[in-house]
């Protein structure tokens, strides 16, 4: 099957030029919409004491203002998709910025809890709109070569952005100081908006409007004069078929079906296979298995989680275009697998062992470790990218919204139900649950996830056609 495309080997040498500033414009709306995802993700652990004293919060209201962001999210998702062929790539990370100022002001300046929670809802429905955006806009400004790299700096940012979060919560754990945790956010909101003004817009989106000038001057601009009209035929090629708006029913006809199912089940199992019941409750889970103060948790929690989560996604964003996607998948899943089963077992020690406290400690801080760096060199950042990467681009935009939506959908139900599951099930059987999933996870990759790297867009859409 000879399916190396014209387009991968002749593409112009976008990112070999020296950076324009027009890519370091790119790279930046990029790299702060990740910023911004991640620090939503941490902020909410260290601000929940304060808030908890402040506002008097009942349990139910406790976890509505932490889950209401993720709820937010699903639906910002959902709409990025119509948005961002509505009104382009660039406006649409434009007005995410917007909504997560206004979110981040909201709650600084909340009264009482209702208020609180249309802040977090907002900020959420900004959080689902970039998650969707920004990706999709790297994906569509980068060359086959290093699309790959450039998503998985996304990733990286929204690692800093969870890194970050935890060291502010480390820094301002006086409660009172929630309204400036919350609040921080607004800062790389103005950031993002600042970049997303200057950022040039998709050529992609701009040839589907029919503004083909205006893709060809931005095209030149970024590949160069010489080079840039093998990309716009390219584009064309690909785009000659599409006339009209597709449905969202268009989506989920057979022709579609093998990305899509490959696009949603990779979404799943890179939430349920536990990353952010660690993300969130990481602080408990030290508690539980034997860090005693609220220092030596925070500790961990900072430098085992954040830090190695930021340092492993290095590796893939180093690894990703020449080991391949699906390598990495298997590997990560491996190592997580792996580590979940073991803090079950050192769980299941720590409870049957009363004097076990220590070693259940260490043995569950090692193994968490190992966990949050595997998920970060394999499915933190290699889903996101093959997700942008999969979907024909008639359907591109609504594909990676429906996944997305499905991931923020799997990320709601896992941490909203990881107490409870633990309450019912125990410590070390919900982590043995987690372990399955890893390995049911690893079993489905294997078998169904095709190889991307390399591939142009295009070529990777005609992987469907056989
Ligand atoms: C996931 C998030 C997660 C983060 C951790 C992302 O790829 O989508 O849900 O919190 O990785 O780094």
């Amino acid at each position: 099957m000879a399916t190396q495309s014209a387009s991968t080997s002749a593409a112009p040498a976008f990112w070999a030029r020296s950076p324009t500033t027009l890519v370091a414009i790119v790279v930046l709306v990029i790299l702060t919409s990740g910023l911004l995802f991640g620090y939503d993700q941490g902020v909410i652990s260290g601000a929940l004491s304060g808030i908890k004293q402040e506002l008097d919060l009942s349990p139910l209201l406790i976890e509505v203002v932490t889950s209401w962001v993720t709820l937010g999210a699903l639906f910002g998702s959902l709409a990025a998709g119509e948005l961002a062929d509505l009104i382009g790539r660039k406006r649409t990370v434009l007005a995410a910025a917007v909504l997560f100022i206004l979110g981040a002001l909201i709650q600084v300046s909340a009264p009482r809890t209702t208020v609180l929670v249309a802040g977090r809802l907002i900020v959420g429905f900004g959080v689902g709109v970039a998650a969707v955006a920004a990706p999709l806009y790297g994906s569509e400004l980068a060359q086959a070569a290093w699309r790959g790299r450039l998503v998985s700096a996304y990733q990286m940012a929204i690692t800093v952005g969870i890194f970050l979060a935890y060291l502010v919560n480390g820094a301002l754990s006086d409660g009172a100081d929630w309204r400036l945790m919350l609040g921080l956010a607004a800062v790389p909101g103005l950031l993002l908006a600042v970049f997303a003004l200057m950022a040039p817009e998709s050529p992609r989106w701009l040839i589907k409007q029919g503004r083909r000038e205006a893709a060809g001057t931005i095209l030149a601009r970024l590949l160069g004069k010489d080079d840039y009209q093998a990309e716009l035929s390219e584009i064309e090629n690909a785009l000659r078929l599409e006339t009209n708006a597709v449905s969202w029913r268009e989506v989920f006809q057979p022709v579609y079906r093998k990305p899509l199912a490959i696009g949603i089940g990779l979404a799943i199992f890179q939430q349920v296979t536990g990353i952010n019941a660690i993300i969130y409750y990481a602080n408990p889970i030290f508690a539980a298995s034997g860090f005693a103060t609220p220092q030596a948790q925070a500790a961990a929690t900072t430098w085992g989680i954040g830090a190695t989560n930021v340092l492993a996604t290095l590796i893939a964003i180093a690894f990703i275009d020449r080991i391949g996607r699906v390598p990495l998948l298997l590997a990560g899943l491996v190592g997580m697998g792996v580590s979940l089963a073991t803090v079950g077992f050192a769980f299941h020690f720590v409870e049957t062992s009363g004097d076990g406290v220590s070693y259940g400690a260490i043995i569950t801080v090692v193994a968490l470790v190992i966990f949050i760096a595997s998920f970060a060199f394999s499915l933190g950042p290699v889903v996101w990218t093959v997700i942008n990467e999969i979907f024909p681009s008639r359907i591109r935009s609504r594909g990676v919204a429906i996944a997305t939506a499905v991931n923020w959908g799997a990320a709601f139900l896992v941490s909203e139900f990881f107490l409870s599951l633990v309450e019912v099930a125990g410590r070390p059987a919900t982590f043995w649950l987690f372990a399955a999933l890893c390995l049911l996870g690893w079993i489905w990759v294997y078998r169904k996830v095709p190889e991307t790297k390399g591939r142009s867009l295009e070529d990777i859409e005609r992987l469907w056609r056989v």
